[in-house]
């Protein structure tokens, strides 16, 4: 496994696998000294053309716990502003001596095109292209819910708000579908995708129909900016017909959980109560991307790098502690 671009590229024993070594980090991560030296020596670098603050946090903890050295690019004082193409900026990073680049940027196939440019000397991660694919939160969403169920067999997902600009929504439909659940896509009509032909999902308009059934909603950050753009008349009528209040998770199984990618808008997408529900995984998701990004950085760089992901056994024999 050189590069983490896409959940496409990965089937079921592979997603598995994955879970598998995350519940090995996991485990490090609960240690008094949560940190190994699996990856020492080697140095990542964080190329965050967008904002982030649990993609990029979670990243620079779980590599730290790999004894990983880091550096951090921040557009805002770079010489992008001067003009600096990413391909310049790229290549630039890679004289340096680097051995992973982790990259989130707006336009979608950036991650591709930086692992294009670099021929293979240096793995690319992607932490979010466009509305395109985000395959690490895909990867620590689906965890979450083998850590709560045991398993996504079967499950009935019910994926809940701005699909159509949502890079989270297509990496999640993939990876849950590919671990055995259903996913139904519960939206008005005007932010689902203009085509959703090949998507392996059902389509509703109607959350009250669906939530009975469900056993995780998966709640959307609801973008102010699509109601400038008359997606939906306003953030209340949105709330209204979509939004999760403590009245309509009255209506949801009891044990259906409810998770969101975050950042939150509480109060439109999801109710500041439900967010604080016992039932939330909000804040499981966030603690588990740590111990799945650290699966991920370990497979890239460190004893999984030369294995084939899914098929090969790949053993954490590192993870003594680091002793200091
Ligand atoms: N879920 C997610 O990608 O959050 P950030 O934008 O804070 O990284």
């Amino acid at each position: 496994m050189k590069h983490l671009l896409s959940i496409t590229d990965l089937t079921r024993p592979d997603i598995e696998q994955l879970h598998q070594l995350t519940d090995s980090f996991a485990e490090v991560s609960k240690r008094s000294i949560p940190k190994v030296p699996a990856l020492r020596g080697k140095n990542v670098v964080w190329l965050f053309y967008e904002d982030s603050t649990r993609t990029r946090l979670s990243f620079e903890q779980a590599a730290k716990r790999l004894s990983a050295d880091t550096m951090t690019f921040s557009v805002g004082s770079s010489s992008v502003k001067k003009g600096e193409s990413l391909r310049d900026t790229v290549l630039t990073i890679e004289a340096m001596g680097v051995d992973a680049i982790v990259v989130r940027h707006g336009s979608a196939g950036v991650p591709w095109q930086i692992a294009a440019w670099l021929e293979g000397r240096v793995s690319v991660v992607n932490a979010g292209d466009g509305w395109h694919e985000h395959p690490t939160q895909a990867l620590l969403d689906s965890y979450t819910i083998r850590q709560e169920r045991g398993s996504l067999d079967g499950m009935h997902i019910g994926i809940i708000g701005d699909v159509k600009h949502s890079r989270v929504a297509r990496s999640d439909v993939l990876a849950y579908t590919a671990l055995g659940a259903e996913v139904t896509l519960i939206a008005p009509p005007t932010l689902l995708p203009p085509s959703l032909a090949g998507w392996p999902v059902r389509v509703s308009h109607d959350l009250d129909a669906v939530l009975p059934s469900l056993d995780v909603a998966y709640l959307l950050r609801m973008q102010k900016e699509r109601m400038t753009e008359h997606l939906v008349p306003s953030l209340r009528e949105y709330t209204a017909r979509y939004g999760l209040t403590l009245r309509r998770v009255d209506a949801m199984r009891e044990d259906a959980l409810v998770m969101h990618p975050g950042p939150m808008n509480r109060g439109v997408e999801i109710s500041a109560e439900v967010a604080d529900l016992p039932r939330s995984v909000i804040i499981d998701q966030v603690r588990n991307g740590v111990a799945t990004r650290m699966a991920v950085l370990y497979l890239l760089l460190g004893q999984g790098a030369d294995k084939v992901l899914g098929s090969d056994d790949i053993t954490v024999p590192e993870l003594q502690e680091v002793v200091t």
